[in-house]
């Protein structure tokens, strides 16, 4: 088992700014990293739809003077013919030097980090993680503020599916004097494992509100959201809520002068396009940092010279302190378990003392 990266706090906050400062220089000085990974291979194995993500990793390796290997689409793999994902990246370890993975299921990632010979980055599982999308917006607020420190976060829209917003709480987290301010309808409140896991143990002020307005003056970050409408079982739940929030040049008004506002992307109608006229926009900057942070992960990980080493915290290494009795069932039907009869359920045991499934941390 290779050292891999199911979530940003699989590496400790010195790593993280290892990952900015490397950043800063490819920025600086692009040609000294053109031919870093010569002679290696990617594969993005994306069993879920993607355009950042995926092709922002595929440059990132063709501007290291790397190649890759690409499954766009699950539709034509022999995922369609039952092929599990443990035997999937089996397979694809046999072929290149490293595997960026999209799933729909939560977890999916993971059962590839402990099955790969190779290091695993998850390009997003389902509804739980985001780590490569949140390296982007770490870099976004780094080249803003030039610290991390001190900011107060607003995060807004669709907070119980958003992975990208649980994956940045996750990481903002480990920082001096953060706040969060958590701007959702009821129905789209965080997961409360982040309350618990997260905002609690590191003592973080946070508001939760339904009130954009109410919010944006105390902002230095706005991170808006996509309503996520394949997450939905409820087709109709999601016709109510899809526009709970649109952030227009009026609402603008109300945000500080230096209040940057991110969106992983794609977005829907909650941001409005005169917004991108604000000078204080900074999602299409993001796209371009995801980029530059993804050549910093992998060549770190491929760089790596304790391959077997796992950062205690977070989900990859909850693999090595998980157990299995005969009792012990996930049911959370949007977790890899669900979706795949041969995965070995297992649980760790909460800082509140509950079981979780070490997959999808529900
Ligand atoms: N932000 C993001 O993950 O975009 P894609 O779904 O296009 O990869």
């Amino acid at each position: 088992m290779k050292r891999s990266v199911i979530d940003t706090v699989d590496l400790s906050k010195e790593e993280v700014q290892g990952l900015l400062d490397t950043a800063m220089d490819i920025i600086a000085d692009p040609a000294k990293y053109a031919h870093a990974c010569a002679g290696k291979k990617l594969a993005t194995l994306f069993f879920e739809p993607s355009t950042r993500t995926r092709m922002s990793f595929e440059a990132a390796m063709y501007e290291l003077g790397g190649n890759v290997i690409s499954m766009t689409d699950a539709g034509t793999s022999s995922a369609t013919k039952g092929e599990t994902v443990a035997d999937t990246v089996k397979v694809v370890s046999n072929y290149v030097d490293i595997i960026a993975q999209r799933h729909p299921k939560a977890g999916a990632a993971l059962v590839s980090a402990v099955n790969a010979q190779i290091p695993v980055i998850n390009a997003g599982d389902g509804g739980h993680c985001h780590p490569t999308q949140t390296f982007a917006d770490l870099l976004t607020i780094y080249r803003e503020y030039g610290k991390m420190d001190g900011l107060t976060i607003g995060f807004c829209g669709d907070l119980l599916y958003g992975r990208t917003v649980h994956s940045l709480m996750s990481a903002m987290a480990r920082y001096e004097d953060t706040k969060f301010v958590l701007i959702s309808p009821d129905e789209l409140k965080v997961p409360r494992h982040l309350i618990d896991d997260v905002v609690t143990p590191n003592s973080i002020p946070c508001e939760e509100t339904a009130s954009l307005e109410d919010a944006l003056p105390k902002l230095d970050v706005l991170y808006m959201t996509r309503i996520q409408k394949e997450r939905f079982d409820d087709i109709e739940q999601y016709e109510r809520l899809k526009s709970s929030y649109v952030l227009d040049a009026e609402k603008m008004k109300l945000a500080k002068p230096d209040c940057i506002v991110m969106h992983p992307l794609p977005r829907v109608d909650e941001i409005a396009v005169e917004v991108d006229e604000d000078p204080r926009a900074r999602y299409f900057e993001q796209t371009y940092n995801g980029k530059i942070m993804r050549m910093a992960l992998i060549l770190k990980l491929l760089g790596d010279q304790d391959p077997a080493h796992t950062y205690p915290g977070g989900p990859f290494s909850l693999w090595n302190e998980a157990m299995e009795d005969n009792a012990y069932r996930c049911t959370n039907p949007k977790c890899i378990c669900a979706a795949e009869r041969s995965i070995r359920h297992k649980y760790y045991v909460a800082k509140n003392g509950s079981k979780r499934c070490v997959y999808c941390e529900q």
